[in-house]
């Protein structure tokens, strides 16, 4: 595990942009794990930025994205889906038929599940997978309790989620309360994952996945086990843990540390 400081949330974009994008640049073939939420809107943005500035090509880029409500159409203005679109692929030119994400309008959920796992699997795994966090340390739609060993599933959200997601909707009762999201399973399967928080709410979070016991409890603590795990975080999101843990897991002051992991 190699934990990168950021002074703030820009900072913490930056280094993850200049993560993705290096993943992009040095690659024949990427195959991106792809994550919504408040957290990467800025990492995107500074993305399409690079990508713009360096003409770089993206037709060996694909993209495959955590999660989706379930019940909305892909074109509703609350849908990962509609997401993606607007903070990411309406910018760049990844060709349409490389970016993926659950259907979460469809009528039978379980197959859907199959199929992107089979999707996953057809792509040779996910080369790199973009994470946020929950407050209550959930990994994609993967709440406390959710098993270890899950892939592609369905899942109910907790209270505390769909309170959580809610400011992007009008009211809280247009939330959806249920989402497909990739299994622990499927997350750990990825080479690399680069995991960003930012902001005091996250600070319990990364706490329990920095130093806490790997429990079911909190989802996110069976990344310790991730062979090539990057966490990017800012000061805020690290102010309870302790300098020696950030030590004794390699804190890494710049960025040029990645050069060494699966991207080089
Ligand atoms: P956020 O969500 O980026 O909107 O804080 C992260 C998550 O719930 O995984």
């Amino acid at each position: 595990m190699k934990v990168l400081i950021a002074e703030d949330y820009n900072e913490m974009s930056k280094k993850a942009s200049d993560i993705l994008f290096h993943a992009i640049v040095t690659n024949k073939k990427v195959v991106l794990g792809l994550a919504t939420g408040g957290t990467p809107i800025t990492t995107y943005d500074l993305l399409v930025e690079s990508i713009k500035a360096s003409k770089q090509s993206l037709t060996h880029v694909h993209t495959i994205n955590l999660d989706e409500y379930v019940g909305l159409q892909s074109d509703c203005r609350h849908s990962y889906h509609r997401f993606m679109e607007e903070h990411l692929f309406q910018h760049i030119s990844i060709p349409t038929n490389q970016t993926h994400l659950p259907n979460g309008a469809t009528t039978d959920l379980h197959i859907e599940c199959q199929r992107y796992e089979e999707l996953i699997a057809s792509h040779g795994g996910i080369d790199l997978q973009l994470l946020g966090i929950g407050k209550n340390g959930h990994i994609g739609f993967n709440e406390p309790g959710t098993s270890f060993l899950t892939n592609t599933h369905i899942v109910n959200l907790t209270p505390s989620t769909i309170k959580a997601n809610a400011r992007f909707f009008s009211s809280i009762d247009e939330v959806p309360k249920q989402a497909i999201t990739m299994g622990i399973s499927t997350i750990m399967k990825s080479k690399c994952i680069l995991l960003l928080a930012s902001g005091k709410s996250k600070a319990t979070a990364i706490k329990e996945l920095l130093e806490g016991q790997i429990t079911e409890k909190c989802p996110a603590t069976i990344l310790q086990k991730h062979p090539d795990l990057i966490v990017v975080a800012d000061k805020d999101a690290l102010s309870e843990v302790k300098e020696d843990t950030l030590e004794k897991l390699g804190k890494v002051q710049n960025e040029l540390f990645f050069t060494k992991t699966t991207f080089s």
